[in-house]
């Protein structure tokens, strides 16, 4: 399954938004929660801290991390489209958080001109066209030490997940995501204390590190 263009992803979100927060979980065969509670958890959140959640959607992320950060912390979500930006300031002004931002903006170009104690980027490292670049720039934003997660779906390579492979590219193809990607196997050439975790067969995996400039 090849990667999508971004004018094909930016519409399929579109009608995504409307859907997304009802449909995301049976979506994922009830692995959200722990894909979530995973890659939130290795970032090693303190209260007061800075967090970038890039790709951040219609903000599915957000109440995990600012419970971990509370009210002195700061969060900044990034997103390609307007639409589910749009979903994820609703989720804000119903919550009346006051210490979260959202930008509009692709991933592989962000040039917030701060740096973060932490990134992450959820079920959308396999859909960004350049995910490449946009790991690039999630470590660029790291402060020295800074913590990097990333989680998602993808094919997996055990026995039994391999034959369902092609649900999973199925799956993959109505979130315009790229199921075939290994993300992780760049990472260890950019951060330190890198780590990987799988399960549901090698369905779900979250990963990530340190960023090294400590
Ligand atoms: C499956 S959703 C994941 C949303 C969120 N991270 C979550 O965990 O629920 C994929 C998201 O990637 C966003 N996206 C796609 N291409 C992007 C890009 N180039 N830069 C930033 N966001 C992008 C989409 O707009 C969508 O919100």
């Amino acid at each position: 399954m090849s990667s999508f263009d971004q004018t094909t992803i930016e519409r399929a979100y579109q009608n995504w938004a409307k859907v997304y927060d009802w449909l995301t979980p049976i979506y994922l065969l009830c692995n959200e929660k722990r894909l979530r509670r995973e890659a939130i958890g290795s970032l090693h959140l303190q209260s007061g801290q800075t967090v970038l959640d890039v790709a951040c959607g219609t903000g599915r992320n957000f109440p995990l991390i600012l419970e971990k950060i509370g009210p002195s912390g700061r969060l900044v979500g990034v997103d390609y489209s307007l639409a589910m930006l749009a979903r994820a300031q609703e989720r804000i002004e119903h919550e009346g958080w006051e210490n979260v931002e959202l930008i509009q903006g692709a991933a592989a170009r962000i040039d917030l001109g701060r740096e973060f104690d932490a990134a992450l980027c959820t079920l959308a490292i396999g859909v960004i066209p350049d995910y490449r670049s946009a790991l690039d720039q999630m470590v660029a934003h790291l402060k020295p030490g800074g913590w990097l997660a990333i989680g998602d779906a993808k094919r997996s390579s055990g026995l039994y997940g391999f034959a369902f492979n092609w649900l999973a590219d199925l799956l993959g193809y109505g979130a315009a995501e790229d199921m075939s990607r290994r993300p992780w196997e760049s990472l260890g050439e950019m951060l330190g204390d890198v780590h990987y975790e799988e399960w549901f067969s090698g369905f779900f995996y979250v990963s990530g590190g340190r960023a090294q400039n400590a």
